[in-house]
């Protein structure tokens, strides 16, 4: 088995997650580019490849069954074990998010691209990940998935516009996560969440106001905790975000 830390990163090929890729490639790691787009996979491997890093493409569509099984088999051929595991692929279900209005089919494709598959792809990674010496789990969540800032006298200063399927789907994927690190506990396996902050990118039409390399930082710190570092916290750039 290689002696290299081996992490996959879920929808890497853009955005957030090829930073949280170029970012844990730089600490000399081997990195797998979770993308379900074969050409825009490999854009994004050899992007990495000429910047350095130890890049390799993982075909991963969070929401089919028999492809994530075939990425676990993927990563075990290749390297026996996985070390760090990065949930970040999502969607947004686009703009039509009133309650009043949502098409419930949007709420369904939402919820299995955002919690269903961090599931499924936690699920098959977890056998390769229980090979680990100090296996880590980060899940990127968002502030908007905050109950606390939802419910709160600044909602609409700090939690976003109205979004039924995204924002929900956040909280939901945070329920999961403490579900994950209630059983984990003990394993070593320390699994916790990250809000990258308002970023430029795909998912909110470029509005966001941080770089995806600035959103990135907090997967790459939570990758990186050391065997006595948290487990089942939520946290951002600026330290723990509300529930
Ligand atoms: N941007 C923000 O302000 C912000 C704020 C808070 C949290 N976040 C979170 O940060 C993470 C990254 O978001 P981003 O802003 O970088 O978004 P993005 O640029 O839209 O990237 C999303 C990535 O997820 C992939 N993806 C979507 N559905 C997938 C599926 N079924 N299987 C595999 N990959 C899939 C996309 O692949 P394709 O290219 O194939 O579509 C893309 O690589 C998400 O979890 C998001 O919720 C973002």
């Amino acid at each position: 088995m290689s002696e290299r830390t081996i992490a996959l990163v879920t929808g890497a090929n853009k955005g957030i997650g090829y930073e949280i890729a170029a970012g844990l490639g730089a600490l000399g790691w081997s990195v797998g580019v979770g993308a379900r787009d074969d050409g825009r996979r490999t854009a994004a491997v050899e992007r990495l490849r000429a910047a350095g890093v130890d890049a390799f493409g993982v075909p991963l569509d969070v929401t089919d069954e028999v492809g994530v099984a075939a990425a676990a088999r993927l990563i075990e051929d290749r390297a026996g074990r996985l070390d760090v595991l990065v949930n970040n692929a999502a969607i947004a279900g686009g703009a039509r998010q009133e309650p009043s209005r949502v098409d419930p089919a949007t709420l369904r494709a939402v919820m299995e691209t955002n919690v269903v598959g961090v599931v499924r792809v936690t699920n098959a990674m977890l056998p390769l990940l229980r090979r680990s010496r100090s296996p880590r789990i980060v899940n990127m969540s968002s502030s908007v998935g905050s109950l606390t800032r939802q419910a709160g006298p600044g909602a609409e200063r700090t939690a976003g516009p109205v979004a039924v399927a995204y924002a929900p789907s956040k909280t939901f994927l945070n329920a999961v996560t403490l579900q994950y690190a209630r059983e984990l506990h003990g394993t070593g396996i320390l699994i916790n969440l990250g809000c990258p902050g308002y970023v430029a990118t795909d998912l909110n039409g470029f509005r966001g106001v941080r770089t995806p390399e600035q959103g990135a930082a907090v997967a790459v710190r939570l990758a990186t905790l050391p065997d006595d570092g948290p487990t089942g916290g939520f946290f951002d750039d600026s330290g723990e975000v509300p529930w």
